[in-house]
This record gives structure tokens, C-alpha cells and sequence, in this order.
């Protein structure tokens, strides 16, 4: 069993009968799922799926587990999710698979949110992960000049067939290069204010639990702070 399975199965035992799931995306995430979906089949689970992209819908689907989408539920019990890069004191970088728009909004209103990854992602600074931003079309060039002009080393996330990525929203990533975030607060509250930024990869200070896959088995550290 590789590592990103081992925790995707241990993240999926937190989830109980009755309760309303927020359901991450990427390749961890993907074995959550799958786990959910057999826990649904063969235990008769009752659960509700709130998706964070349309791969995790169909894959949801596709296993039988009911799904509404965040507007349709009254809250969200618990948000199982992949990360990029999780620091000593529980920030996180996520949106590798452009799917940080709708994470954030599931886990902006998930009572209890949990990150699976595998050691590597388990970091002193974020930063080396390159920071994506979510932006619309319209001025995008112009967010991209700016961000060039402070330093953050921005690349336009691409399509193999060298079109730019659209992420379910039909927007576009800017990839921050920062190689080392002194002060991801300072940095979140000066993204948040720039015209066209949708959203951008730092969660901060939002998650409870981190389940890392380490060859020895899954390790579970809580966010006490
Ligand atoms: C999706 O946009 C991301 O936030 C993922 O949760 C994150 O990139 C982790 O993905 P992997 O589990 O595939 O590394």
C-alpha cells in the first residue's frame, strides 16, 4: 500500500453515519474517496459527498456516494483534504490541482477539517511549493506585471497543450515562485486586496488534524494552537 492510500483509508474511519463530508481533490484525497465509497457499499455508510471539484463529484459519483453541492447542505461535519505544503505551525499551501477556489470555500465552513499527506509535505516555512493564485482573464496580464515588479517570480499555469489552465470556474493560476514565505498572514491579507485575485493557496490557521503516511504507518497530529 503506498502512503497516500494508507492515509486516504485512515481519514475515511473519521467519517460516521449521518454526516455531511466535504470531499478534497488530488491524488490523496482520491483514495478518501475511494475508502468512503467502499465504507458506503459495504457497510451501508450513510453519508453526504460536498465535492471540492468536479473530478471528486464524478469520482463520488461513480462509487454511489450521494453528493450535494456546498449551497445545498447547512454545514459541512467534516472536510477530508489533500495539501501541498503544511508548516510547523499548521499553515498550509494548497492548490497544486487548481482546485483551491472551491476547497476553500468547503473548508471555510467545515467544522472540522482534516489533511492527509505524506511526509514530504511536512515543512518548517511554506514556500517552496510554488503559491498559486487564482485570477480572472480579464487583467490578468496586469496582475502577472505586478507580481514580477515585487519580486514573486509568477508563471501562468499551463496545459500540456500549452494553453492556459482553466480551473472549474474558468479561471486562470498565477504560480507564485516565492521560495520561502517569511510571513504568510502579511502575504494572504495583501492578495485578498488585489483587484481580480479570486482566491489564493494559503489556508491558513484552518486546520485540526493532519494524518502524514510514513513507512512505519499513518502519524495523527493535532492542531491544539
Ligand atoms: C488541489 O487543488 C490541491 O489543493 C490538492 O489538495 C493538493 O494539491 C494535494 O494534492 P495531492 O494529494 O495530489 O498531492
Amino acid at each position: 500500500m503506498n502512503l497516500k492510500e494508507m492515509v486516504g483509508i485512515k481519514a475515511a474511519s473519521y467519517v460516521k453515519d449521518g454526516m455531511t463530508v466535504g470531499l478534497g481533490t488530488g491524488s490523496t484525497a482520491y483514495y478518501m474517496i475511494e475508502e468512503l465509497g467502499r465504507r458506503v457499499k459495504e457497510e451501508g455508510l450513510a453519508i453526504i459527498g460536498v465535492p471540492t471539484s468536479y473530478a471528486s463529484k464524478e469520482q463520488a459519483e461513480k462509487l454511489g456516494i450521494p453528493v450535494k453541492t456546498i449551497d445545498e447542505v447547512n454545514h459541512v461535519d467534516l472536510t477530508i483534504d489533500g495539501a501541498d505544503e503544511i508548516s510547523a505551525d499548521f499553515h498550509g499551501i494548497k492548490g497544486g490541482g487548481a482546485a483551491l477556489l472551491f476547497e476553500k470555500i468547503v473548508a471555510s465552513y467545515s467544522k472540522q477539517i482534516i489533511w492527509i499527506v505524506d511526509e514530504s509535505k511536512m515543512v518548517n516555512h511554506l514556500g517552496k511549493f510554488p503559491l498559486p493564485v487564482e485570477v480572472v482573464p480579464y487583467g490578468q496580464e496586469q496582475l502577472f506585471r505586478l507580481f514580477q515588479e515585487k519580486g514573486y517570480n509568477p508563471s501562468f499555469r499551463m496545459e500540456e497543450n500549452e494553453k492556459l489552465k482553466q480551473t472549474d470556474s474558468g479561471h486562470s493560476i498565477i504560480d507564485l515562485h516565492l521560495d520561502c514565505i517569511e510571513d504568510p498572514l502579511a502575504l494572504d491579507e495583501e492578495l485578498n486586496q488585489l483587484a481580480g485575485v479570486v482566491e489564493h493557496g494559503l489556508f491558513l490557521s484552518m486546520v485540526n488534524t493532519v494524518i502524514v503516511g510514513k513507512e512505519t504507518g499513518p502519524e495523527v497530529i493535532e492542531n491544539i494552537r
